[in-house]
């Protein structure tokens, strides 16, 4: 008797576990992707996975499918463990009802949000679906519903992670939008509110589904997505790389390699020859910051959006730490609107983690132009400033060059609540760049002078001498120390070692009102 029960429980189980069936299987091999069960094997160490909810049904009885099954509602969600922690994870199953998410299917994804909320434990998302399912309304609509609840819940408290690997169309696109980090496989991912079909009904555009919502679009204009990936493989690498950087929950510290911590720091005389002599020459930052971090070990985050600022995760002394960086390869290293929102979203998410900023400052400016003044780049650029002066983390600055105006406060300055600030002996610290300044302060001296392009290089130089450098800078206690370059990782260590207890108090309040 007992026999039979547990037979008829492996048997259920193992028709369950096929999802929507060989043949529906290999429609998704065949299509380049592996199945929601696969994406899971590969995400957790072997037999760790433990899956929940296998049996549930959806009771919906309208538009034929009373009576059909679902197996395990298109989404298989539970949790295992990567790297030795605990992470939970739900991947919806294309093979099911094209991975449609009814009131059930909502029920399971929420109830395992709880339960990291609960536990303090990252939580993964893999998307490969149809949407809401169509045949249960607004159910599946408000199970939807539930989930954006829940990702806001869970926001600040712990990473959440979302991977694009099939179709995630419409409003269920906002899911991952909710989430810190988005991943999206080439040719695979496709990520839209609307569709190719109901753009050309509305607007008349012509636009394939690829052209949309693939990575090109939002890896490089939108900036929606934070990583590509070639393939489901390499999201999923991509996905156990972030994790090792940042800490289960916003009570911890992120994971700490003492291994690293025990490497000797000797200076790094590479450094001395990265900035040009001529301040006006573009080079790359990140040839800084690799030789900055641990091992060169630098994880860049959205690296074709707004280029002009760089962003990512590295470690110093074995300590995660988050990087912002100018890059004065693309438009000088400009701060625009893009930037503005890409850097600042980014710091938030190294504040609520419990991750120490460190920036490296070569900023001419703000972006000028209509079109800057027209989009806001008034409010966006104020998103720096709120982002870095509410930040509690250690702040470490490096002024590498250019740090002029309202963008050298907005890269955090001391006066930002940087907690260390320290210059590079090319550093130019001024309230504004040479030549806008001259031409404010003696545009009437230049016209009168018997030749005006000999009086304003003149003008220019002595503006230059006092204030391109970061000498000025620092004799007014802006600047904590001037290093030689090379001495920089050392510095840096230094001060991540003393900061490392810091605690910063603020006053109470509901929250405050970032420029959104
Ligand atoms: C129910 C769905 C479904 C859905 C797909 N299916 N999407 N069932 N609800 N939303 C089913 C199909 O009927 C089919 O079932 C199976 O999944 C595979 O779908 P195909 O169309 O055969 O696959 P493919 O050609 O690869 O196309 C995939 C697709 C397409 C691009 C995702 O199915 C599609 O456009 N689906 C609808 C997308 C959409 O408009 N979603 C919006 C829903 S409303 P069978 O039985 O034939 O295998 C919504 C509101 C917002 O999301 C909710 C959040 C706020």
């Amino acid at each position: 008797m007992a026999d039979s029960k547990i037979e008829q429980l492996l048997k259920k189980r193992e028709h369950l576990l096929k999802g929507g069936g060989d043949k529906a299987i290999e429609k998704q091999h065949q299509l380049g992707k592996l199945t929601a069960r696969e994406r899971l094997d590969l995400l957790f160490e072997e037999n760790t996975f433990r899956e929940t909810h296998l049996f549930i049904k959806h009771h919906c009885t309208h538009f034929g499918i009373k009576d059909r099954e679902f197996p395990g509602e298109g989404v298989v969600t539970g949790h295992g463990v990567i790297d030795g922690r605990p992470v939970y994870a739900a991947s919806q199953d294309f093979t099911v009802a094209g991975g449609s998410v009814g009131e059930a299917t909502a029920r399971k994804i929420a109830e395992l949000m709880d339960a990291a909320l609960k536990t303090g434990d990252p939580f993964v998302m893999i998307n490969d679906s149809g949407g809401a399912r169509i045949q249960e309304g607004v159910d599946s609509l408000s199970g939807y519903g539930r989930i954006f609840y829940r990702h806001v819940l869970l926001s600040g408290v712990v990473p959440q992670i979302s991977i694009i690997a099939g179709p995630c169309a419409g409003g269920a696109a906002y899911s991952p939008a909710l989430t810190d980090f988005i991943i999206q496989v080439r040719h695979k991912g496709q990520l839209y509110i609307t569709g190719p079909l109901v753009i050309k009904q509305v607007t008349g555009e012509d636009i394939t589904a690829e052209q949309l919502g693939g990575v090109e679009s939002h890896a490089y204009y939108s900036g929606v997505v934070h990583f590509i990936a070639e393939n489901d493989e390499d999201a999923i690498n991509i996905t156990k790389r972030l994790l090792s950087f940042l800490p289960s929950n916003n009570t911890e510290d992120p994971p700490f390699l003492p291994e690293l911590y025990d490497e000797e720091i000797l200076p790094d005389e590479s450094l001395n020859d990265i900035v040009p002599q001529d301040s006006s020459e573009p080079y790359d930052m990140r040839e800084i910051v690799v030789r900055v971090v641990d091992r060169g070990d630098f994880m860049e985050i959205q690296e074709h959006y707004a280029p002009n600022i760089v962003i990512g995760f590295g470690r110093l002394t074995g300590r995660t730490i988050g990087i912002i960086a100018n890059q004065p390869k693309h438009k000088a290293g400009v701060l625009d609107i893009d930037s503005s929102d890409k850097a600042s979203r980014f710091i938030r998410f190294c504040n609520a983690f419990n991750i120490p900023v460190v920036t490296f400052v070569d900023v001419p400016g703000f972006m000028p132009g209509v079109q800057q003044e027209y989009g806001g780049i008034i409010r966006h650029g104020a998103k720096m400033l709120f982002a870095y002066a509410s930040a509690t983390v250690p702040k470490l600055t490096v002024v590498v060059r250019k740090a002029y105006g309202g963008a050298f406060l907005a890269m955090c300055a001391k006066s930002m609540g940087a907690d260390t600030l320290c210059a590079w002996p090319s550093a130019e610290i001024a309230v504004m760049g040479a030549e806008g300044a001259v031409n404010v302060l003696y545009r009437k001296e230049i016209s009168e002078a018997p030749d005006p392009k000999v009086e304003r290089n003149r003008r220019l130089e002595e503006y230059k001498d006092t204030f391109a450098n970061p000498y000025f800078a620092a004799s007014h206690g802006m600047v904590d120390d001037i290093l030689e370059p090379a001495e920089t990782r050392a510095y840096l260590a230094a001060a991540l070692e003393v900061l490392k207890a810091k605690r910063e108090l603020r006053p109470q309040k509901k929250h405050g009102l970032i420029p959104m």
